[in-house]
């Protein structure tokens, strides 16, 4: 090979090595092979070749062009090799990373809200006493929120729930937001055969609002339907109850007459602690938590449950407020304002379920 193509070859894979993306190759592809590239130019100029040299370096001249051709279509070659692996690594998705918070403390770690946990705590004692757990929709029906749960039109207990009302559907009834867990006490009943044990949690509204009253709050509804079941049983359940959620072994319960549409007799439930320091159990005050009493046997019946084979009795509480008591917590705003640091005191660890430390 004469001087000239060496040097050319040389030149010309110099600049192969140094071509770091397809368009740059491209261009040296042009600049050597193309229409006025370097060896198209020199087999061109083969005719002014002197005819006893034409053979040889013809031959010369297509053998440099097929090297050329080879290193080339090489550095094509390993330039999509590295920017295929380049994409990959960008598009990588990490299945493997591990869930956050990843340390359970710090900084960084989140918090379940308290209501979350208060939740799975009732879950958690409810369940070892053998009850399920039911949930109902938001927007409810007029009969199932108000008229199946004997509160009839123009009743007075309809004025005390501050309702929500949407705008009636075509029966021309207006739907509401649901101003209890109650409704759920029906559609249970419709929906499956006693004995039933349920509790349901979950959102209520109420047009009210200050530092004790949110319009969207959360209830846990209770209800028991079996045969034979007297106040005795709710008695005992929500003594045992309170005292577990509250872990005080002897925290005073006491029962006081009320009224509710859909019990007879209907009791509130009242547990004690101390009005000044805000201390439960001891203190000789009583604080009011919770509404229950004997399923009414108008509301069995509307639910097609024959009330002299069946009895039961149903409770309902406030989760913001019995989680308050029991955390300490003086306000109930902050519980939707989402803000990290209240979140962070008061939230429970992510990776700590509810236990039952002593059973129930
Ligand atoms: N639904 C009642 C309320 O919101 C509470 C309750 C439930 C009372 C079940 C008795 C039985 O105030």
């Amino acid at each position: 090979m004469t001087d000239d193509l060496a040097g050319l070859q040389a030149e010309t894979e110099a600049a192969l090595a140094a071509a770091g993306d397809l368009r740059a190759l491209d261009a040296v592809r042009v600049a050597t092979l193309g229409k006025s590239g370097r060896v198209t130019a020199l087999l061109k100029g083969l005719g002014a070749v002197p005819a006893e040299q034409r053979k040889e370096r013809g031959a010369a001249v297509n053998h440099l062009k097929g090297v050329l051709e080879a290193a080339i279509e090489s550095r094509r070659v390993a330039l999509d090799a590295a920017a295929l692996e380049a994409r990959l690594a960008a598009e990588r998705l990490d299945v493997s990373l591990p869930p956050r918070p990843f340390a359970p403390t710090g900084p960084e770690s989140g918090a379940l809200h308290p209501i979350t946990r208060t939740v799975e705590e009732l879950t958690a004692i409810f369940g070892a006493m053998g009850f399920g757990v039911a949930e109902g929709p938001d927007i409810e029906g007029d009969w199932f929120n108000f008229g199946a749960l004997n509160i009839p039109d123009h009743h007075p207990a309809r004025q005390d729930h501050d309702t929500f009302y949407v705008p009636a559907g075509a029966d021309g009834r207006r739907p509401v937001l649901r101003t209890h867990t109650s409704p759920v006490q029906i559609r249970t009943m419709l929906g499956q055969e006693p004995p039933i044990r349920v509790i349901v949690p979950g959102r209520t509204w109420r047009a009210d609002h200050d530092a004790t009253h949110s319009p969207m709050f959360h209830q846990v509804e209770g209800l028991v339907i079996d045969r034979g079941i007297t106040l005795a049983h709710l008695k005992g359940c929500l003594i045992d109850f309170l005292r577990a959620f509250f872990d005080i072994r002897d925290l005073p319960v006491r029962f006081r007459a009320s009224y509710f549409p859909f019990t007879e007799p209907s009791m509130e439930v009242d547990i004690g602690w101390n009005r000044k320091t805000g201390e439960l159990g001891k203190g000789g005050d009583w604080l009011e938590i919770l509404g229950s009493g004997m399923v009414h046997p108008r509301v069995l019946a509307n639910c097609g449950i024959d009330p002299r084979e069946w009895q039961g009795f149903a409770f309902g509480m406030g989760i913001e407020r019995i989680t308050m008591l029991k955390h300490g917590i003086p306000d109930l705003r902050p519980f939707y304002d989402s803000d990290i640091r209240w979140l962070r005191h008061y939230g429970a660890p992510v990776l700590s379920p509810a236990t039952l430390a002593e059973g129930v």
